[in-house]
């Protein structure tokens, strides 16, 4: 099953690597859920699935809430006249000023396959300002946001810091993390790089949050860039995966490059209680 959403760092491409370390439990929890390629693909009783972006998890909601309506209304948007720059930076516009939330829900979905890349970008005041994307032809994902929607009925879509979703998992749960990744330059004595605030010093945290629900019973497996640091703060994982991954790394998709990655794999240290 396919995201419907195009998103940074989207793991579609290694999920079949991540499901072989996975564990099976009564729950499946995401604290960085992302386009969700995992949770798709994996069979889990309940999900619980976070993330920081309000506009994500508020589209997640709504499309739960209304399925196919919701799905037809994202629909209307995608009219070859809204696939040109005036109409495009109107709705945008448009995006940033509702308070309507169905109607900021379904622009979401809009934006993020007319927009530049796919990319989701904020300014300093919080508006969406990413420029308009020139695509021939913006896909509309009907069948991907129909899936997404049948397994929404097991899901519990939140917006959380991953520090709250971590305090909320509970025995039974297996944890998947996939925080913004440390970059291929940031080395141990680098502290201070931050991508959407997320530094080393926040990769610290949440490797010994980790740490610390291992040790509390619950199963953890995070994925990051193959690097020292990383190798690092999660020294006292049980096993790690080290593989390649080719990247898009330029706009339209001509230049790939292969970056080193590794899932750590922290296994519950003792039976959960509680
Ligand atoms: C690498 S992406 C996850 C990609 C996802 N696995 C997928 O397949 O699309 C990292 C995610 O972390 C979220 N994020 C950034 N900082 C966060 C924080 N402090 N707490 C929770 N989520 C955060 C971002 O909004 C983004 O969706």
């Amino acid at each position: 099953m396919r995201p419907f959403l195009k998103w940074a760092g989207g793991k579609a491409r290694i999920v079949e690597r991540i499901k072989v370390v996975l564990p099976a439990g009564a729950r499946l929890v995401e604290p960085f859920v992302g386009s969700g390629a995992l949770f798709l693909n994996v069979e889990f009783p309940r999900y619980l699935l976070a993330d920081a972006n309000r506009d994500l998890i508020h589209c997640y909601q709504q499309l739960q809430r209304e399925g196919m309506a919701f799905v037809e209304r994202c629909a209307a948007y995608f009219a070859p006249a809204n696939n040109q720059p005036d109409a495009y930076y109107a709705l945008r516009e448009r995006f940033n000023a509702t308070t309507d939330q169905t109607e900021k829900a379904a622009l979401f979905v809009y934006l993020n396959r007319h927009g530049y890349n796919g990319l989701c970008r904020y300014n300093g005041s919080g508006g969406f300002n990413v420029p308009f994307g020139r695509y021939a032809r913006p896909y509309f994902p009907r069948e991907e946001m129909r899936s997404f929607w049948q397994k929404a009925a097991r899901c519990e879509f939140v917006v959380a810091d991953f520090r709250s979703t971590l305090r909320d998992a509970v025995a039974g749960d297996v944890v998947y993390c996939d925080p913004p990744y440390v970059p291929l330059s940031a080395t141990a004595s680098f502290t201070t790089y931050s991508a959407d605030g997320f530094n080393l010093e926040r990769q610290r945290q949440l490797a010994l949050e980790v740490e610390t629900l291992a040790r509390r019973g619950i199963p953890v497996v995070i994925s990051n860039h193959n690097l020292p640091f990383t190798r690092e703060i999660y020294a006292a994982a049980d096993e790690f995966v080290f593989f390649d991954v080719q990247r898009h790394i330029s706009c339209d998709g001509a230049r790939r490059t292969a970056a080193a990655e590794l899932l750590a794999v922290f296994s519950a240290r003792q039976p959960a209680a509680g």
